[in-house]
């Protein structure tokens, strides 16, 4: 009865997942959680309130303003009750509408009105999980502090397959353990120092330009996110991006290689575990001019010398420390990762390709393939990069 006491309300938008939910329901009461479930009126479509009641053994609340019922401030009673608010399934549009600040039912007025932090669990065709709009919300919603689980990959009802599917119930009751320190995989991390490094480096050409890349730093965040939910002591070095660092970590913002070499390199001897999941440069300009560089008729030739090889570096001085590497390689993947793990001396290399669709830069999501040098490569389904994180910090978890 890891949940006992736990009051938790599950709102369910309109989607066929909906089935899956009762599974949910009844999982968190066998942990000793007390359960309340909002429906939207679309939920009501997919699954039936009774249903909805019988499995939680409470009344269900679906709209705002019920024909015949006293209701008062029932929204607010809600909003105030739950120690946590887990939506599953989430529409495209319940995120739209959650993200604009728009409360016009019952479930979307108690997400505004609640104080409790908030678990979405989105379920939607590949097509509109993909769609620019949902992926600003996803991603605003992530910013502000809901966590996202999933979604997951996989045959959709709608004949399609791709990113769109809710994550299974058992999948979600593991993160609402960990979210309630419930769940002994959450301790597995605990006191354990970890560095991850985030984003793109940027080389200067002059004053005003420079070489860089296209990484936006989502992986490495996710991870870190991922690494403080686990108990860890985070430190995140990374190069400039758009991103919010998640609370918690020890935050050391760089621009060049060099200087995320300086910042990984002085933290390095008492870590217990590197990621370098940052796209540092490979070349860096011979010189950095000290004024702006004129355009002419001729061109420019820029003479570029290799920057310095973090991993490569702290790899000859390691004492202990797990190794974990990215490789992003547009061919003999598996053999060029392996490659790279040895020659670097890494525990294990994270493999990913950006002809992958969905996956690497900047994409929300990543179909990753483990590789270690006594093992079989291990390949990942496409998944949110919150859950690559969470699997990763599991695996890391294990290796250390
Ligand atoms: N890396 C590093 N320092 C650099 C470049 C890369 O520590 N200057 C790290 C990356 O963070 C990643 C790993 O090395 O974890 C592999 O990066 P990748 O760019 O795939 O490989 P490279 O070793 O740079 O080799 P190549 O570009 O030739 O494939």
């Amino acid at each position: 009865m890891l949940l006992q006491g736990r009051k938790v309300l599950v709102g369910l938008t309109g989607g066929i997942a909906c089935y899956k939910v009762p599974y949910l329901i009844r999982d968190l009461i066998r942990e000793g959680a007390e359960v309340r479930v909002v429906m939207t009126a679309a939920a009501t479509k997919f699954i039936t309130p009774l249903t909805m009641e019988t499995v939680s053994a409470n009344p269900v609340a679906i709209e705002m303003f019920p024909g015949d019922r006293f209701v008062g401030t029932q929204h607010i009673d809600l909003a105030k009750w739950p120690d946590l608010v887990v939506v599953a399934p989430a529409t495209a549009n319940f995120l739209g509408k959650v993200a604009s600040g728009i409360c016009d039912d019952l479930l979307t007025t108690i997400i505004c009105a609640t104080p409790s932090p908030v678990i979405v669990a989105p379920a939607m065709n590949p097509q509109m999980w993909k769609h620019p709009s949902t992926q600003r919300n996803a991603a605003y919603l992530g910013e502000i502090g809901y966590q996202f689980v999933g979604p997951a990959e996989g045959e959709m009802a709608c004949n399609e397959s791709g990113l769109g599917r809710m994550v299974e119930p058992s999948e979600l009751l593991e993160v609402i353990k960990v979210h309630f320190g419930a769940n002994r995989k959450k301790k597995a991390l605990t006191d354990r120092r970890i560095l991850i490094t985030a984003g793109p480096c940027r080389e200067p050409i002059d004053p005003v330009r420079y070489i860089s890349n296209r990484s936006s730093g989502k992986m490495g965040f996710a991870l870190a996110s991922a690494a403080i939910a686990m108990g860890a002591k985070v430190a995140l070095v990374s190069g400039p991006t758009s991103l919010t660092p998640p609370q918690g970590v020890e935050y050391i913002p760089v621009e060049t290689t060099e200087q995320m070499y300086k910042a990984v390199s002085k933290r390095f001897p008492r870590l217990h575990c590197l990621i370098m999941a940052a796209a540092p440069a490979d070349f860096t300009p011979q010189a950095v001019a000290d004024s702006k560089i004129k355009k002419g008729k001729a061109g420019l030739k820029l003479d570029l010398k290799p920057a310095v090889d973090i991993l490569r570096t702290l790899a000859e001085r390691k004492k202990g420390q797990l190794l974990v590497g990215f490789a992003l390689e547009t061919d003999n993947l598996v053999a060029n990762a392996r490659k790279k793990l040895k020659e670097k001396n890494l525990d294990l290399i994270v493999l990913n390709s950006p002809l992958d669709d969905n996956s690497a830069f900047d994409s929300p999501s990543n179909k990753v393939t483990l590789i270690r040098s006594d093992r079989k490569p291990e390949a990942w389904p496409l998944m949110a990069k919150e859950d690559v994180a969470r699997k990763l910090l599991e695996k890391v978890a294990g290796m250390l």
